[in-house]
C-alpha cells in the first residue's frame, strides 16, 4: 500500500534525474539530442526505473533475484543522484540570483553559466554520484563486526569476561547465498564466542531453508545458542513456523518464548529471558508452539521472575519497547529489527527509516541507556531482502563483551 502511494513521487524523482542527466549529456554531445538516440536512452532508463515493479511481480526465480538486486542498487544510486543534483540545483539558483545583482555580474560568473561551465559542473556531479554509489555498494556488501564492552557493575556472581555474539535479521531469503552464510559463520568462529543469541528474523517468509541450515551447521553445537522469533517468522500466517522451529530444535538451538532460563557458561551463571515478536498475536497459538500469551504478557512474566542476583539479559526482536525493558530492570536487552535505518550518513544520520519506528528512528542501531538497563540494537545482517537497499549501513555482527 505504501509502495502504491509513493509510486507517483518515485516516478517524479526519476523524471527529474533523467531530465537533468539528459540535458547534461546533450550539452556534452549535441548529437544525442537526435530522436533515434534519445528514444533508446529513454527506454533503457525506463527499464531500470521499472525494474522494482518487475522484481515485485515475478515469481521467485533467478530472474527475480537478478532484478531485485538491480532495482535495489538503482534505488541507492537514485538516492545519491537526487542528493547531488538537488544540491547542485540549489547552488545554481542561489548563484543565478547573485548574478542579477551588480556585485555578482562578473566574467567568472558568466563562465559558470556558459556551456563549458554546465559541462564541468555536470561532470563533477556525475563523479560525486559514482563515488558515493560505489562506496555505498561496497560497504553494503561487507559484514562489519561491532564490539561493545559492558562493565558489569553489580554483584553478579561469576560474571568475568563473557563474550556474546548477537545475530539478528538474517532474512535468509531469495538472494543471500551460501557464500554469504559461510562468510558470516567464519566471522562468528573467529570471535571464539561463549554464547550465540539470535534476535529474530533468522528465517524469512520467502525463505530458502538451505541457507539457514548452512548457518546453523556452522554455529550450533559449537556454542550454546538461544533464539527468539522476529516478525518475519510469523508472516504468511506463520505456516512455516513449525518447520522452522523443528529445524532449530534439530540443531540444538533453544527457543525462548516468554521464558527465562539460567545458563552457566564457563562456570558463570546468567539469566537469559526471551520473548516472541508482537506479531505472534497474528497467528493461531497452535502455530506458535501453543503459546497464546501476548508480547506484553510474556514481557511481564519474564520481567518479574526471581533473578537470584544473576546478571539478566532480555532477548527481544524489537527495540521500540525499550521503556518497558527498562521498567522491568533487565540489565541488558539485545535486539534487532531496525536494520540500521537502511540509509546512514556517517556522523550525521543514524538511519533514515526503520519498521515500526518510521523516519529518523530513535533506535536504529547502537547502544542505548535508560535507568539501569542497557539496550544494544544490532543493525542486522540482511543485505537486500528489504524494499530499501542499505547504503553506508553495512550488515553487522554484534559482539558483546561482559567484563
Ligand atoms: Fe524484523
Amino acid at each position: 500500500m505504501i509502495a502504491v502511494c509513493l509510486s507517483p513521487l518515485y516516478l517524479l524523482l526519476c523524471a527529474y534525474v533523467f531530465y537533468r542527466l539528459q540535458t547534461w549529456l546533450e550539452r556534452c554531445l549535441p548529437y544525442l539530442a537526435r530522436k533515434r538516440i534519445r528514444i533508446p536512452i529513454c527506454v533503457f532508463y525506463l527499464c531500470v526505473a521499472f525494474s522494482i515493479l518487475a522484481a515485485f511481480l515475478l515469481e521467485p526465480s533467478p530472474a527475480k533475484r537478478l532484478l531485485k538486486q538491480l532495482s535495489n542498487t538503482w534505488l541507492g544510486v537514485l538516492l545519491y543522484a537526487l542528493l547531488v543534483i538537488a544540491a547542485a540545483d540549489l547552488i545554481r539558483l542561489a548563484l543565478k540570483r547573485l548574478r542579477r545583482s551588480p556585485r555578482g555580474n562578473s566574467r567568472r560568473m558568466d563562465r559558470l553559466f556558459s556551456r563549458g561551465g554546465h559541462i564541468a559542473i555536470g561532470a563533477v556531479c556525475i563523479l560525486c554520484i559514482c563515488v558515493c554509489s560505489l562506496a555505498g555498494i561496497v560497504s553494503a556488501d561487507r559484514i562489519r563486526v561491532t564490539e561493545y564492552e559492558l562493565y558489569v557493575d553489580k554483584e553478579a556472581p561469576g560474571i568475568e569476561e563473557l563474550k556474546i555474539v548477537l545475530v539478528a535479521d538474517l532474512h535468509l531469503g531469495y538472494s543471500i547465498g551460501i557464500r554469504h552464510m559461510e562468510q558470516m559463520v567464519s566471522l562468528i568462529n573467529e570471535e571464539d564466542a561463549d554464547i550465540v543469541v539470535m534476535a529474530g528474523d533468522i528465517f524469512d517468509h520467502r525463505q530458502d531453508i538451505r541457507n539457514v541450515e548452512c548457518f546453523l551447521r556452522g554455529v550450533a553445537g559449537r556454542y550454546p545458542c538461544y533464539y527468539v522469533t522476529g516478525n518475519h517468522e510469523y508472516w504468511h500466517k506463520g505456516k512455516a513456523l513449525p518447520g522452522d522451529m523443528a529445524l532449530l530444535a534439530r540443531y540444538g538451538v533453544r527457543r525462548l518464548s516468554g521464558e527465562m532460563v539460567t545458563v552457566t557458561v564457563k562456570g558463570q551463571a546468567l539469566n537469559l529471558c526471551g520473548v516472541d515478536d508482537p506479531d505472534a498475536s497474528a497467528v493461531h497459538p497452535a502455530c506458535n508452539g501453543g503459546n497464546s500469551r501476548s508480547f506484553l504478557q510474556q514481557l511481564a512474566h519474564v520481567g518479574t521472575q526471581p533473578r537470584n542476583g544473576n546478571y539478566t539479559i532480555l532477548l527481544s526482536h524489537r527495540p521500540e519497547p525499550f521503556r518497558f525493558y527498562a521498567c522491568y530492570g533487565f540489565d541488558l536487552a539485545l535486539c534487532g529489527h531496525a536494520h540500521g535505518g537502511q540509509w546512514r550518513i556517517p556522523g550525521l544520520l543514524n538511519g533514515l527509516y526503520a519498521p515500526h519506528q518510521g523516519l529518523f528512528p530513535k533506535y536504529a542501531g547502537g547502544r542505548y541507556l535508560k535507568g539501569g538497563t542497557t539496550m544494544i540494537v544490532s543493525r542486522g545482517l540482511a543485505r537486500e531482502n528489504t524494499r530499501v537497499p542499505r547504503f553506508y549501513d553495512p550488515p553487522e555482527l554484534v559482539i558483546v563483551d561482559l567484563a
